[in-house]
């Protein structure tokens, strides 16, 4: 691991090269242009062969790496492609520590590894199907950059608020984004996204400015732990940063849905005042139940509203260490935020929010 840390980038080029000059036919499986999302399969590979041993955590993670797999069209026999490919790159360039001891402990590992993934995919066909398909049913733009888009599903598709999907869009064939679910299930089984479209981004400029109503998207499986625990009355102090607003706005619909009154806090950050695009629902929501307190912040301050950035509001009001916490937003958000909570006394177990690390992947 320490031959190939620095040479990274190579070692992924080389595995990739290796995989497709021996296995033609696996290139149809991945987008078009390959680039800084690729490095995630071959890292994903050294971290779970570096935790190997650690079968426990593995499992939890390599269950829904595997599930997940299926909406690529991955099956059982590309595995010991991608195995071969990887034993190919290490050899090569891990050529000092490479010797039968290193390439046993590696097919050990990776056999170990595969297996799990195979074998949740197999059982998740039982369940579900692979991907859903979505026609697009309504598209509103909220402002020049964001734009709530509503989805619905070719047949049932059931998810928790709180939790997020990943999607396809008919422009970029084999390019998957998350995207958080913008509302509790609802009995018509159509789903909602708020979407920002950042610079440059592929996925999310099809889906802002050019989705429109009877397009298909497709959709991944539901997947994500941040849920509300319907078996305490904990209070909830939830984060939404930018359009992190959109999965706590499901949380808020869930607990209105269970009908048990629990006091949600929801502090809603943005740049901006204009940025504020969602602002009118929470606050029609908090006119409608009186457990529900919604706090606009904004970095400029305009009489009014609370400012200088989330972290800084919530620490202000409280205590919160009696209450379960959810964040979504930006990873820097996120950071700070759970500095911010740690520092004023709520403990790790309450705090929830989306994997930081996939986040940064989304924004570098
Ligand atoms: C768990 C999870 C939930 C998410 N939920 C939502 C959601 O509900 N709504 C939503 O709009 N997005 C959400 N995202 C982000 C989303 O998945 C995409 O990363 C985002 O839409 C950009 O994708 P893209 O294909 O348009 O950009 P890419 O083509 O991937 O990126 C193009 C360029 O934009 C940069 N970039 C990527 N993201 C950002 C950003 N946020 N700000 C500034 N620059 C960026 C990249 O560094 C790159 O240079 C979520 C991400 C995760 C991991
Ligand atoms: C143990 C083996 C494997 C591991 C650890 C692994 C890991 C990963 C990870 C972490 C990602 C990033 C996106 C995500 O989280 O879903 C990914 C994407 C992907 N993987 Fe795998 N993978 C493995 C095997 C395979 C196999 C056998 C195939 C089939 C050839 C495959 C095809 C893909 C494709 C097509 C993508 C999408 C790439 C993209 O989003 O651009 N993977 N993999």
């Amino acid at each position: 691991m320490a031959e190939i840390e620095p040479i990274a980038d190579k070692v992924t080029s080389y595995f990739y090269a290796q995989l497709f000059l021996r296995h033609p036919d696996l290139r149809a499986l991945f987008p078009a242009a390959m680039d800084v999302q690729r490095d995630r399969l071959f890292k994903a590979l050294l971290t779970a062969a570096t935790h190997a041993d650690d079968t426990a955590a593995l499992t939890a993670y390599l269950d829904r790496l595997g599930r997940g797999h299926r909406k690529y069209g991955t099956l059982p026999e590309h595995y010991p492609a991608v195995g071969e490919a990887l034993i190919c790159a290490l050899s090569r360039h891990a050529s000092s520590s490479w010797g039968p001891r290193t390439e046993a402990a590696w097919v050990s590992a990776y056999t170990t590894i595969s297996q799990i993934m195979i074998d949740a995919a197999t059982a998740d066909e039982l369940r579900a199907p692979a991907w859903w398909q979505a026609e697009v049913v309504g598209h509103e733009m909220r402002t020049p950059d964001v734009a709530v888009v509503t989805v619905r599903p070719d047949q049932p598709y059931p998810f928790l608020a709180g939790q997020y999907t990943a999607l396809e869009t008919p422009w970029w064939p084999r390019v998957w984004r998350h995207y958080s679910f913008a509302s509790a299930p609802r009995s018509d089984g159509v789903l909602s996204f708020h979407v920002k479209a950042v610079p440059a981004g592929w996925v999310s400029n099809a889906l802002v400015h050019r989705a429109r109503p009877g397009d298909v998207i497709r959709l991944g499986a539901p997947t994500g732990s941040m849920t509300v625990d319907h078996s305490t009355d904990n209070g909830l102090l939830c984060l939404g940063g930018g359009t992190g607003i959109a999965p706590i706005k499901a949380l808020v619909e869930d607990v209105a849905q269970h009908g048990r009154r629990r006091s949600v806090d929801v502090f809603y950050g943005a740049r901006r005042t204009d940025d504020l695009y969602d602002i009118e629902t929470m606050l029609r929501l908090q006119q409608s139940h009186s457990w529900l307190s919604v706090r606009p912040v904004v970095d400029d301050s305009p009489v009014g509203l609370l400012s200088g950035g989330l972290p800084g509001a919530v620490r202000e009001h409280g205590p919160w260490h009696t209450y379960d916490v959810y964040l979504s937003g930006p990873p820097g958000m996120i950071r700070r935020g759970v500095d911010t909570l740690l520092g004023i006394g709520v403990s790790t177990h309450r705090i929830r929010h989306d994997s930081i690390e996939e986040l940064v992947g989304a924004a570098t």
